[in-house]
């Protein structure tokens, strides 16, 4: 019995020590989605998603600043880059070099409010919520540093911007997480060749909205792809009501990708898995943090 106890003692601290390192193992991963009109130059697409920075993560910030290497033709940033009150200049400066390049942004709650030590079992169970009290942060200084740097804040926001020569419309939600999105009023004026939805937690009523309003291409995070999964089976949960077998990745929604049999209907989903965790719960397993250079390619 007492080697049994033991056994399981030691294959538990193993899986911790495994998942603390799993959660700094940074990796870029790279996708494709035949989505462009045929003839159309491909759109490269640096999403990142849920920094969850702190002013003490150099390495994470020094990171996200080589990702410039990759020279996106489109940074799309889908929320949570703050986990601490004085996080705002550290986010400033993990983006500043990816500000040289065209970028859309959404909040997340955690661009709102610092976090709070959570019980991970809870996480588990059902899906967070903002605490009472909670300290809110300086979203305005997040917003203005991105903005003022040349991005578009998509928060219940609709834009249009030429990239790699293509006139993409964009519509964004503030985060349905903590109840703020709000779909934009229609546009007016021709549309473009190609819509692109974005939403920081991508809940199902937000997804419907996006898909409604036309958006061919959905980008969202907030998952952390499932942040502490079963190997080779996947996520538990999504802290949303969206399903597990879309916790990370790239799907159809609502049914199968538009390139398989029955997806004419859908849209081509991108959940990030992120590359943060909240600070009181820093581990991953079978789950590395990621960026994604996601191409759009020509039909
Ligand atoms: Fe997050």
């Amino acid at each position: 019995m007492k080697r049994v106890l033991g056994t399981a003692v030691a294959a538990g601290v193993g899986v911790l020590a495994w998942s603390l390192v799993e959660a700094q193992s940074f990796t870029v991963r790279q996708i494709s989605a035949p989505v462009l009109a045929p003839g159309s130059k491909p759109i490269r697409i640096l999403h990142l998603s849920d920094l969850h920075l702190t002013p003490s993560q150099r390495r994470k910030v020094a990171w996200v600043r080589h990702l410039a290497s990759f020279r996106p033709d489109l940074v799309v940033d889908t929320g949570d880059n703050l986990a601490h009150v004085d996080a705002v200049p550290t986010a400033l400066e993990a983006l500043e070099p990816l500000l040289a390049f065209p970028g859309v942004f959404v909040h997340g709650s955690n661009d709102y409010f610092a976090p709070t030590p959570r019980n991970p079992l809870k996480y588990l169970r059902e899906p967070t919520q903002a605490s009472a009290g909670a300290t809110a942060l300086d979203t305005a200084a997040l917003t203005a540093g991105l903005t003022e740097g040349g991005w578009t804040d998509l928060n219940n926001v609709r834009a249009s911007l030429e990239i790699a020569g293509t006139t993409v419309d964009f519509v964004g939600l503030d985060d349905p997480h903590i109840g703020r999105d709000r779909l934009p009023e229609p546009a007016a004026g021709a549309e473009a060749a190609l819509r692109i939805g974005v939403v920081h937690a991508p809940y199902l009523r937000a997804l419907g909205q996006l898909r409604e309003d036309g958006a061919e291409v959905i980008l969202a995070g907030h998952t952390h792809g499932g942040q502490v999964n079963v190997p080779f089976r996947g996520a538990l949960v999504t802290n949303c009501d969206l399903d597990t077998a879309r916790a990370s990745g790239l799907h159809g929604w609502p049914g199968p990708r538009p390139d398989e049999q029955g997806g004419s209907e859908s849209a081509w989903l991108h959940v990030s898995a992120g590359l943060g965790t909240n600070p009181y719960t820093p581990v991953r397993l079978a789950c590395r943090p990621e960026a994604t250079m996601l191409t759009l390619l020509p039909r």
